[in-house]
């Protein structure tokens, strides 16, 4: 199942057992459930409350590293297999969306995980969340993190080639082809465009996956087909999870599989491992960059 669930923050917001009930679906669907560092579950509590899952933790750098390290720890005390530590953000992007509809994380809705790490007796709001994050986080810092962590760590928000090998000559066992669905810096790569750049660079010395629009069994098959290892999904499972639960997000997964398998099998292939940069082409496209040069401004 080359689908994993990406990291999303706040899953009690659309679903009471939030997170839990994310995990319990991946398991279902056989595959990886990564945990956001602002999870309304804690890494412990995920760990009993899907004893099954596979689950990997996603980490933000912190300015006290003794936070961040509190934060991996837990996660890997808990079971967890893997580090995803996503380098772009913070600053948290300029979500003109969420202010436009007055969106608010409920007051009280904290992120455990952190709480307990700070010895806060009460919830810690996001704002505050983000405001201890680490924005200066350079290649010696992740190295360091890297090399002093006893599970595999992938680089979460890599767009170039170049990033990507330096990611892999710092010791990263992965990198993730993600522009944080958009969310972050605006005018930024589509993940489809860089994909191929990275899988060049990266040269099969690490895992590469990707995630951003994917939609469809064929989105899936097209990422493989340009080199990605796997996929990740963040809305369609959150969409899943507000919908129907545990039960909404095993939904999604296996539509995704079955469509994948749909378009493998119309591909004329027997696996995902025989799909090939042969099966893909670029569609005809607008010029992104220049748009429709206006004549005064020239913009
Ligand atoms: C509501 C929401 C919350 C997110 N929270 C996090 C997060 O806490 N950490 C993180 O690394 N990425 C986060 N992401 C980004 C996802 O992990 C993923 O990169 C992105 O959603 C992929 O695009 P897709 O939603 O089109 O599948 C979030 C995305 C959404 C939509």
């Amino acid at each position: 199942m080359p689908v994993l669930v990406a990291p999303v923050a706040y899953q009690r917001l659309v679903d009471p057992e939030g997170e839990a009930a994310t995990a319990r679906a991946a398991a279902g669907a056989g595959t990886v459930m990564c945990l956001s560092t602002l999870a309304t579950t804690r890494p412990s509590e995920l760990a009993t409350a899907a004893p099954n899952s596979r689950r990997w933790f996603q980490v933000y750098c912190f300015e006290d590293e003794g936070l961040t390290l509190a934060l991996i720890q837990e996660a890997i005390d808990s079971g967890f297999e893997a580090i995803l530590l996503t380098v772009d953000a913070p600053p948290g992007g300029n979500r003109e969306r969420d202010r436009r509809t007055g969106f608010r994380i409920p007051e009280g809705l904290g992120v455990p995980s952190v709480e307990a790490a700070l010895g806060s007796e009460r919830a810690v709001t996001i704002e505050e969340t983000f405001g201890l994050m680490d924005r200066s986080l350079g290649w010696s810092d992740f190295e360091e993190l890297a090399s002093d962590c006893s599970v595999p760590v992938l680089v979460k928000g890599v767009l170039t080639g170049e990033d990507a090998a330096l990611a892999v000559e710092h010791g990263a066992a992965g990198v993730v082809v993600s522009n944080h669905g958009g969310r972050q810096l605006d005018c930024t790569l589509a993940t489809a465009d860089a994909l191929s750049e990275v899988v060049e660079a990266v040269e099969g010395r690490a895992t590469v996956l990707v995630d951003g629009g994917i939609r469809r069994g064929v989105d899936v098959a097209i990422a493989l087909a340009l080199g990605a290892d796997a996929v990740l999904v963040g809305r369609p499972a959150l969409w899943g999870l507000a919908a129907g639960g545990e039960r909404g997000v095993l939904r999604v997964l296996d539509l995704l599989r079955d469509e994948l398998a749909l378009t493998l099998a119309l591909c004329g292939c027997r696996s995902p491992k025989e799909l090939t940069r042969s099966y893909v082409q670029r569609a005809p496209m607008a010029p992104v960059y220049s748009g429709q040069m206006h004549a005064s401004t020239g913009f």
